[in-house]
């Protein structure tokens, strides 16, 4: 088989156009035989993919799937997400973390039902206006949804894109313009008769065969199109800081059942403003009898060591932090709350919480 060339951007030779052709056949079918069976692909509804693609930013696959199913029967259509209550939108996005992507949503779910009349604008181009959507997103739906030729260039096709090209990141003209090029090199080996195909199937490479440390090269279709076959300089991992937290767990038994003391934040924070989440303790070093548990969470480049201490109710003045908005709230209604990543976890792994969806709530 032969190697992509280098200046394959700029030649429009019939080998070049051979090799492209062999180069998108061999995809195709391996793609055909090895693509995971997801909720989002067994649907060609625009809202669907697009509620998918925002899922999936930064977001592992396993994490997405009980995510995007809740999320899907409680909002099946624009409308029903442009009419709901943000609180709720929030709730059901509820561990996967970046609320901003919920908001956004929320936000552009608003602009298509009561100013578009339900109907999502067909081409990238248009789409990137909505709040929320950008190059990236853009193209997925649209050649997804929409058959539209254009190339989705997220984190794993631009490694794919890179080795096949032989592309060190170290490229001496600069990464805008390794960016530039990869992305019309994406274009150019871009199957534009089966364009939603195509651009999953890159990903799908990207993320189970073509992977940044070890790549699997035995086992990927493209090896002999490829310029370094795994042989590509990897990014250095991203260091990671720590920072100690400490927590209270507050539970009582009160007129509705069992219920916990949470804590709203302002609507003026920059993250996660309007959430709900455990009441900070004044006092980070508090002996260790107390704690209930610890947990470790990873925000962005922070892992948080973050200590859960049990408070009981007539302590919560002197040991914990005081705060805008604070209410007890019953157990069983923890699902119908935006809770933050981390008071969600602490409330499940402390068995406080099923966290039960907002249509469970409603029907119980
Ligand atoms: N990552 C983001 N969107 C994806 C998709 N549609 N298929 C595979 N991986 C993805």
């Amino acid at each position: 088989m032969a190697q992509l060339p280098f200046n394959i951007l700029d030649q429009d030779s019939d080998s070049a156009s051979g090799t492209l052709h062999e180069l998108r056949r061999c995809l195709l079918a391996w793609y055909g035989h090895n693509r995971r069976d997801l909720p989002w692909r067994r649907t060609a509804d625009p809202y669907a993919v697009w509620v998918s693609e925002i899922m999936l930013q930064q977001t592992r696959v396993a994490a997405v799937l009980p995510r995007y199913e809740d999320f899907m029967r409680n909002f099946p259509s624009v409308e029903s997400l442009a009419n709901a209550a943000e609180a709720d939108v929030l709730a059901l996005w509820s561990g996967l973390g970046y609320y901003r992507r919920a908001r956004m949503l929320h936000k552009a779910a608003k602009v298509v039902a009561f100013e578009y009349r339900g109907v999502m604008p067909l081409v990238a181009a248009e789409l990137r206006a909505l709040p929320g959507i950008g190059a990236y997103t853009s193209a997925a739906i649209a050649s997804i949804a929409f058959g539209e030729a254009v190339a989705v260039v997220d984190g794993n096709v631009e490694r794919v894109v890179q080795r096949l090209a032989g592309w060190g990141s170290e490229s001496a003209s600069g990464q805008a313009k390794l960016a530039r090029d990869v992305e019309l090199m994406a274009n150019r080996i871009l199957d534009p008769g089966r364009p939603g195909d195509f651009n999953q199937a890159m990903m799908e490479l990207g993320a189970t065969v073509c992977l940044p440390r070890n790549p699997n090269c035995l086992l990927c279709p493209l090896e002999g199109f490829c310029q370094t076959r795994g042989e590509h300089p990897t990014r250095p991992r991203a260091k990671m800081r720590s920072q100690d937290a400490a927590y209270a767990l507050v539970v009582r038994t009160g007129s509705k059942g069992r219920e916990v003391l949470l804590d709203q934040r302002s609507d003026d924070q920059s993250v996660m403003p309007g959430m709900w989440e455990l009441p900070g303790m004044r006092d980070l070093a508090r002996p260790n009898a107390d704690v209930r548990l610890s947990v470790r969470h990873a925000i962005m480049q922070v892992n948080y060591y973050v200590r859960i201490h049990t408070v009981f109710e007539e302590d919560v003045d002197e040991v914990i932090l005081p705060a805008g908005r604070r209410c007890w709230v019953p157990l069983k209604q923890l699902g119908t709350l935006p809770l933050t990543g981390l008071a969600r976890k602490v409330l499940l792994r402390a068995k406080l919480a099923e966290l039960a969806t907002v249509a469970e709530v409603a029907d119980a």
